[in-house]
C-alpha cells in the first residue's frame, strides 16, 4: 500500500509514452465524423499505434480478475456511456458525443493514458456544456497538484464544480497511479473533502479522469462485462490527462501538438507553462 515516486529516468520514459498516447488522440481527431462506425476508429487508432508509433495498446485483452478479456485497442464510450465502451460496427451520427480513452505502452514498458471528449458535428446546448464543465472539472483538479496538496482537495475541487453545475461525479470508477504498470497506487477520487487522502509528493504519476453525469451519479453496467451507462441514460462525458507532481507544481504528461488549450478558468502559470508546451510539440507524424 504504498505509492511509488519515479526516479528521474521513470520520469522521462513516461513523458514519451503520455505523448505518445496524446498523439493517438491528434491521429484519429479528422476521423470523428457522421457515418464512421467506431470500430473502425479503433482499427485506424490500432494501426497507428503498431504500425507508426510503435506502441501497443494496454486495453486491448487487459483482463483484470473477474472481468472477461477486453477486446480493443482503444475505448469509446458514446452519449449515455460513461467509460469503457466497446467499439462497434454503429456508425456515429450527428449531434453524438464521445469519449476516446487511448492507453499505450512503449517498448520499454511504460504507459502512457489520456482521454478527450469529440462532439460529431454540433450536439445539443446540454451536450456541450458537459463537455465543457467536464473538461474545466479535470483542469481544476490539475490545477491543485503540488508536493503538501492532498488527493482530497482534488476530489473536492472536481466534485464542487461538477454539483454547482448542475452535474454529478460518477463514483465507482477513478484516476490511478501510471507508471510500468497500468493501474498503480494511489486511487484517485473524483469527489471528496480537502485536506483528506495522501499527501503528494514530487515524483508522483497519476491520471485525472473524472466521468461527470449530466442526470443522477448511478450507473450500471452493460452484459458485455465492460461498457458502463448512466443509470438514468443522461449523458455521461469524461476527460483524462496522466500528470507528474513538481517541486513546483504539476506537469501535464499527456500533452501533444493539438491538444485544446486549458480552459479559461485556468490562468496564471499553470495555462502559460501548458500553452507554451503545446506550442512547443511539433505535430504527430502521419500515417
Ligand atoms: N483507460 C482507462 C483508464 O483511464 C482504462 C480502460 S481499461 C479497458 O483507466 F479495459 F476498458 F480498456
Ligand atoms: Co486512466
Ligand atoms: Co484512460
Amino acid at each position: 500500500m504504498s505509492i511509488v515516486l519515479k526516479s528521474p529516468e521513470e520520469i522521462r520514459e513516461m513523458r514519451t509514452a503520455c505523448r505518445l498516447a496524446a498523439e493517438v488522440l491528434d491521429y484519429i481527431a479528422p476521423f470523428v465524423q457522421p457515418g464512421v462506425p467506431t470500430a473502425e476508429i479503433d482499427r485506424l487508432c490500432s494501426d497507428y499505434m503498431t504500425k507508426v508509433q510503435n506502441t501497443v495498446s494496454a486495453t486491448l485483452n487487459y483482463a483484470p480478475p473477474g472481468y472477461p478479456p477486453y477486446p480493443a485497442s482503444i475505448c469509446i464510450s458514446l452519449n449515455h456511456q460513461v467509460c469503457h465502451g466497446i467499439p462497434g460496427p454503429k456508425p456515429l451520427k450527428k449531434g453524438d458525443i464521445l469519449n476516446i480513452d487511448v492507453t499505450i505502452v512503449t517498448p520499454r514498458g511504460f504507459h502512457g493514458d489520456t482521454s478527450r471528449m469529440f462532439i460529431v458535428g454540433d450536439a445539443s446546448i446540454l451536450a456541450k456544456r458537459l463537455c465543457q464543465v467536464t473538461y474545466e472539472c479535470m483542469w481544476l483538479g490539475i490545477a491543485e497538484v503540488r508536493p503538501g496538496a492532498r488527493l482530497g482537495d482534488i476530489g473536492h475541487i472536481i466534485q464542487r464544480h461538477a454539483e454547482s453545475n448542475g452535474f454529478s461525479v460518477v463514483r465507482e470508477f477513478c484516476g490511478h497511479g501510471i507508471g510500468r504498470g497500468f493501474h498503480e497506487e494511489p486511487q484517485v477520487l473524483h469527489y471528496g473533502r480537502p485536506g483528506t487522502g495522501s499527501e503528494l509528493r514530487p515524483g508522483m504519476i497519476f491520471t485525472i479522469e473524472p466521468m461527470i453525469n449530466a442526470g443522477k451519479a448511478a450507473i450500471s453496467e452493460l452484459p458485455d462485462g465492460w461498457t458502463i451507462i448512466t443509470r438514468d441514460r443522461s449523458l455521461s462525458a469524461q476527460w483524462e490527462h496522466t500528470i507528474l507532481v513538481m517541486e513546483s507544481g504539476v506537469e501535464v504528461l499527456s500533452l501533444s501538438a493539438a491538444n485544446p488549450p486549458p480552459p479559461k478558468l485556468i490562468g496564471g502559470p499553470l495555462a502559460s507553462a501548458t500553452n507554451a508546451a503545446i506550442a512547443a510539440l511539433p505535430p504527430a507524424p502521419v500515417s
